[in-house]
């Protein structure tokens, strides 16, 4: 399947100059929503993965189905003061801003195998930023899915010796 045809392309938003790469219509396509996610379980599959973690808000979209078929839990990486008991956090910037993550700390046992999910890979602060709470806890990063790649941005370059799965290129 084509994904890419689901993608709608949106200039200018949310700022002059950012070309927006909008997921919901791929969403909103109930078979490309769970050919996408079956493409990310596959690739799971034989990784022998404890839980899924993806960052707030579009990380657990493609997450939470992923750990449903999985048969594994999922914890959320939020936006600071979004979490309700104690936390660890990092601050990371992003193609549009600076913004703090926080997970918490009882959410992942240390040696726990972790899939990171998120829709999309930019300049990889996102990414980066929890990748560095996961490990902070001890979990291992078995793998890191995202639906989309944009590849002038080189996030890829912060994800050095991890294992990624990128299924749309832009
Ligand atoms: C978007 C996107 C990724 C991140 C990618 O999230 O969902 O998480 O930006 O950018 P980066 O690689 O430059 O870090 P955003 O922070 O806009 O939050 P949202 O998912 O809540 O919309
Ligand atoms: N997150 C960061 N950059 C983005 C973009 N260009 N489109 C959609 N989400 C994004």
């Amino acid at each position: 399947m084509d994904l890419k045809q689901y993608v709608t392309i949106v200039q200018d938003w949310p700022k002059p100059g950012i070309v927006f790469k909008d997921i919901t219509t791929l969403m909103d396509n109930g078979a490309a929503y769970k050919y996408a996610t079956d493409q990310i379980v596959e690739y799971a599959r034989d990784k022998n993965i404890d839980l899924v973690v993806g960052p707030e808000a579009r990380g657990f979209i493609i997450g939470c189905p992923v750990a449903y078929s999985l048969e594994v839990g999922f914890a959320p990486v939020r936006k600071e003061g979004k979490l309700p008991r104690e936390t660890i956090k990092v601050e990371y910037g992003l193609e549009y801003g600076k913004d703090v993550l926080t997970i918490h700390k009882d959410a992942i046992k240390p040696g726990q195998r972790i899939l990171i999910t998120d829709d999309l890979l930019a300049t990889g602060g996102t990414i980066e930023a929890t990748i560095k709470l996961v490990e902070e806890l001890g979990g291992i990063v078995a793998g890191i899915a995202f639906l989309i790649e944009l590849t002038d941005l080189d996030g890829k370059d912060k994800l050095e010796g991890y294992d990624v799965l990128t299924l749309m290129n832009f």
